[in-house]
């Protein structure tokens, strides 16, 4: 059938309970302002809960009869009640508005679900940074050992990204949550609504003021798909250090079972196939974000049906998005680590390099470049057996001896002078090798030392409450809206009743 190329069924369910919110609302502020009467107000709000507690059948058989959501319940309630009544209820507002309307309050609860979400796994990411003060591992660059840390600050580094991401949320959630509602087509109309009336029955913060601009617009859809892929990168590459970080290569962490499946044919096998995914899924929200980008792009002022095509990316990349952050909560919160691989491996290739190199410069006064001269022919001609002194597989002492042997070689040859003859002792080098003490020399803020890192964790947890009130004080005021829409729809259910009571015959019409 032709028409079927025009649905949106997936689409359509998403807004379902949107839809009901804002006929309501619409139908309250037209009796309010006398463009409806009473008792046409109160048969279109009775009809309107009947569709709304018959969602499942309203949606599976009689959504797909129409073109769309709006013109299907608009076509309910006229065969309901009769076109006479019914069929007011679209005075002064236009699907074009209407869908807008729809698609902002349907995408409001989805941001407060990644929201939700986004918290959790903070408050898992700083509740296991906690715990791993002092479990040391190597970090990287170029994903080449560079210099050791700690598991928690590496912890922290993610929670960072992600307290970010939460923060454009909020941003995105202030873009989306205008009203459009009273743009009507585009021209708005002349018929005396009240726009603050519907906006504020809505739970909205504010009017969209501009009619044109209200229904053009698809702003709030690329902002959020843009949190939401900014968000996925992130996931991403966490996702793809549990991936590596669980290889036998790496072997420091273990996936928990429930987010590993085996193989079909290798009985050892423990894949992490939930990490991959949220890795895939990353391309899936980019690819929603490229869809709206590019279905905006150059589209003539002001409603296009192009703009239908746009609502089914913005409910794939969102759910995606929260489905992926939850998965990677349950990982983070679940991983098992093997603190005694990660700390053993901390040192491989030569991570104190760094930490030797500031030592000299502190010790002797010369330049940093010179002492990294220095090091850095000093790492290279290192044999095996040395390196295996510095990997603390001999006693630190030994391996202090050889070093500083190596190091004044290098020296005369560089400088021309023994470093120990410049006030580099024994000492001095085998602190700098040892790893746990390096990593407490780095106290400056922001860096690995415990102190440091659980500065860094408390100051994230009042961080992280507070995001977490903002999150509750906006839902908490649309759930305040909704509470005031339907009070305002029993009132005029109720004053209905009572009319009918006093003179019957006079609202044949009301059911
Ligand atoms: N289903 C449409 C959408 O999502 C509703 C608006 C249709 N408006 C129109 N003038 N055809 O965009």
């Amino acid at each position: 059938m032709a028409k079927d190329y025009i649905l949106s069924l997936d689409a359509d369910r998403w807004l379902f309970h949107a839809d009901i919110l804002v006929d309501k609302a619409h139908v309250v502020m037209l009796q309010d302002r006398g463009i409806l009467k009473k008792h046409e107000a109160a048969a279109i709000l009775g009809c309107l809960a009947n569709i709304e507690e018959r969602e499942a059948d309203f949606i599976d058989h009689e959504l797909p009869l129409y073109e769309d959501l709006h013109t299907a319940i608009e076509s309910v309630v006229i065969r309901e009640i009769g076109e006479d009544v019914g069929g007011r209820m679209h005075t002064g507002r236009s699907r074009n508005d209407e869908v807008a309307a729809c698609i902002r309050i349907a995408l409001r609860s989805e941001l407060f679900e990644v929201m939700r979400e986004l918290i959790g796994l903070r408050r898992a990411l700083l509740g296991k940074a906690a715990e791993h003060l002092e479990t040391i591992m190597p970090g990287y660059t170029h994903l080449q050992h560079a210099q050791a840390t700690t598991y928690a600050h590496y912890l922290l580094a993610h929670a960072d990204a992600f307290a970010r991401d939460f923060s454009r949320l909020i941003r995105a959630y202030e873009c989306t949550n205008m009203s459009p509602l009273g743009a009507a087509a585009f021209a708005s109309t002349g018929f005396p609504i009240d726009r603050e009336r519907t906006a504020k029955l809505l739970g909205f913060d504010a009017v969209l003021e501009h009619s044109m601009d209200a229904v053009s617009t698809r702003d709030f859809v690329i902002e959020t798909i843009s949190c939401c892929s900014n968000l996925m990168v992130n996931l991403s590459r966490l996702a793809e250090e549990l991936i590596l970080w669980s290889t036998s290569e790496f072997d420091f962490v273990r996936i928990p079972a429930e987010y590993a499946t085996g193989s079909s044919i290798m009985p050892q096998k423990r894949n992490p196939d939930y990490a991959e995914l949220v890795r895939a899924r990353a391309g899936t929200v980019y690819g929603c974000l490229m869809s709206v980008l590019s279905i905006c792009k150059a589209l003539p002022y002001s409603y296009n049906r192009d703009l239908q095509e746009v609502t089914p990316h913005l409910l794939k990349a969102t759910k995606t998005t929260t489905a992926s952050v939850a998965v990677m909560k349950a990982m983070v919160e679940g991983l098992e680590l093997k603190e005694e691989e990660m700390e053993k491996k901390a040192p491989l290739g030569f991570t104190a390099a760094t930490e030797l190199a500031d030592t000299i410069v502190q010790k002797t006064g010369m330049s940093f470049r010179t002492a990294h001269k220095i090091i850095s022919s000093t790492v290279s001609v290192l044999t095996d057996e040395n390196l295996k002194l510095i990997t603390g597989q001999e006693s630190e002492n030994a391996a202090a001896t050889e070093i500083l042997r190596q190091i004044d070689e290098i020296a005369t040859g560089i400088i021309g002078k023994k470093l120990s003859e410049m006030g580099l002792t024994e000492k001095e080098v085998r602190e700098a090798l040892n790893i746990t003490l390096n990593i407490q020399r780095r106290k400056v803020k922001g860096g690995p030392a415990k102190k440091e890192v659980q500065r860094m964790i408390e100051k994230r947890r009042t961080e992280l409450d507070k995001d977490e009130k903002s999150r509750q004080e906006k839902e908490e005021r649309v759930r305040r809206s909704s509470e005031e829409l339907e009070r305002e729809v029993k009132k005029k259910k109720r004053s209905i009743r009572v009319i009918k009571r006093l003179s019957p015959n006079l609202l044949g019409i009301v059911k």
